[in-house]
């Protein structure tokens, strides 16, 4: 076996397969590994013409046909599935060599693994790798962590498969160890407070103007002409217009309503409570699926609960459309705004100095929540790669508060009439949360100290301090 591929995929299932014909396409020579080697097979009879692969039925012969320093993809199931690999992979490997798990590996998980296998002299690559299927072949967007010198002769290759926008590759070294995966958790949390956004504007839009799913895939096509132009909405046009075949009635119509996940926006939203990060547009975009999923207590409630509610009256249709377009626009910025916060703060309490601007332009392209506003957000962090929040950008300042009085129409609207709107309101309820000069907090900090000697500080002096609440109601420093 002679050592000759430039780089392997293990693991063929179609983002693999997808990946290694992706890596073909361009000219790398490929090893391709798959525990049955009927995939392995299947692969290089139905691609094999796209490219040089190097087909291997064992492991060792896979490692074998690799040229060193080593580069090999693992692209499993997340979780148990990707430790075994490991472990029948390292042995095999020399120092120096660098294994890249391109799967939605939970983050702690990459930590521990870099760890064990820098132990061993080897390189541990966590990569995201966004974009599903479509893009593993046509070009991702790629998030690799692990060490700097290993983006050196990975990173080109890597770059080379990833999708382009204006000539600039949608991927770039995101920092050490869990960095890449934990950038992509978080892309992951975004993407489901962008579907969350949208499915609650198409709601509003549909009990609002009384429109068919047609028609509102249609408002959708015209919106992803502007500044809301992406993927996301692009798709949600494309998927409100098709027709089920078998009834004749709008798909959306015939789909069940209870939202699933995989997990990733649980773990970003877990993460968001243990950084302290308040990511609420992902959160009730999490929990949305969470109570969709409810039927025990959706039965219960659609039973027993009184709505009170008065139903929309739009006499305005053009105006409603977009005061829905603003809410959704300004709801966005605040769900990429805290997404960028808790970047922010995994990247101090971790040390992996990640460029959120970096961020921003390599999901330009190629990934689910890929969007033309992210560009705005890229040109945010170059004005000032220290910014506190990204909606106090200028851009998104004015973004954000020319849409202002329609975000707020919307969702009084929305409440009044009894539409659930938890993203949209939660958003809105967060912005005037956060520019707030005073808040409640301080009630809090009292009660605490009240029943609990919890202590408080003082907006006029600094210390500690606490108030004798059942005796004479003095108070000491702490
Ligand atoms: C991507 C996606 C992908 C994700 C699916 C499903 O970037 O290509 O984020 O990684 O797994 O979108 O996610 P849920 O099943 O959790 O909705």
């Amino acid at each position: 076996m002679t050592a000759r591929a430039q780089i392997g995929v293990t693991g063929l299932a179609v983002m693999g397969r997808n990946l290694a014909r992706n890596f073909a396409r361009h000219g790398y020579t490929v090893a391709v590994h798959n525990r049955s080697f009927a995939k392995t097979q299947s692969l290089v009879d139905e691609a094999g013409s796209e490219g040089d692969f190097v087909p291997s039925e064992s492991m060792a012969d896979f490692v074998a046909s690799l040229a060193r320093p080593r580069k090999v993809v693992i692209m499993v199931k997340a979780g148990a599935a990707t430790d075994a690999v490991i472990d029948e992979l390292v042995p095999l490997l020399e120092s120096g060599d660098i294994v890249v798990d391109a799967g939605n590996a939970h983050f702690p998980d990459t930590i521990r693994r870099e760890e064990a296998l820098a132990a061993k002299g080897l390189h541990f690559v966590g990569t995201g790798v966004s974009g599903g299927e479509e893009g593993a072949l046509n070009g991702p967007s790629i998030m690799p962590g692990g060490t700097r010198e290993s983006y050196e002769s990975l990173g080109p290759i890597l770059e080379a498969i990833s999708a382009k926008v204006d000539g600039t590759p949608c991927c770039t070294y995101v920092g050490p160890n869990g960095a890449g995966h934990f950038v992509k958790m978080v892309h992951n949390g975004i993407e489901y407070a962008d579907m969350q956004l949208i499915a609650e504007a198409y709601d509003l839009l549909k009990q609002g103007l009384g429109a068919s799913a047609a028609e509102i895939g249609q408002i959708f096509a015209e919106w992803n002409t502007g500044d809301l132009e992406s993927f996301l909405i692009e798709i949600t046009a494309d998927v409100l217009q098709h027709v089920d075949a078998a009834t004749g009635s709008a798909f959306v119509d015939v789909v069940l309503d209870q939202a699933e996940q995989k997990g990733t926006g649980r773990w970003t939203v877990q993460n968001g409570l243990d950084l302290g990060v308040p990511i609420t547009g992902i959160a009730e975009a999490t929990f949305a699926r969470a109570l969709s999923g409810s039927v025990p207590q959706r039965e219960a409630a659609r039973a027993a609960l009184r709505a009170d509610a008065t139903p929309l009256q739009v006499t305005d249709r053009a105006a409603f459309i977009e005061d829905v377009r603003q809410a959704l626009y300004a709801s966005k910025v605040v769900a990429y705004s805290q997404g960028f916060d808790q970047i922010a703060a995994a990247s101090a309490e971790h040390g992996w100095d990640i460029d959120r601007g970096a961020m921003a332009r390599i999901w330009r392209g190629g990934c689910i929540i890929r969007a033309r506003f992210l560009n705005r957000i890229t040109e945010a962090y170059e004005r000032d790669q220290d910014l506190a929040l990204l909606l106090a950008d200028p851009y998104f300042t004015d973004a954000v508060g020319n849409g202002l009085a329609a975000w707020r129409r919307v969702v009084a609207q929305a409440a009044t009439a009894g539409i659930p709107a938890p993203a949209f309101s939660s958003s809105l309820a967060y912005y005037d949360g956060v520019r707030a000069d005073r808040l409640p907090a301080a009630l809090i900090q009292a009660q605490r100290d009240f029943f609990g000697a919890h202590t408080y500080r003082r907006a006029d002096r600094e210390g500690t301090f606490h108030t004798e609440w059942s005796a004479d109601r003095s108070e000491q420093e702490a």
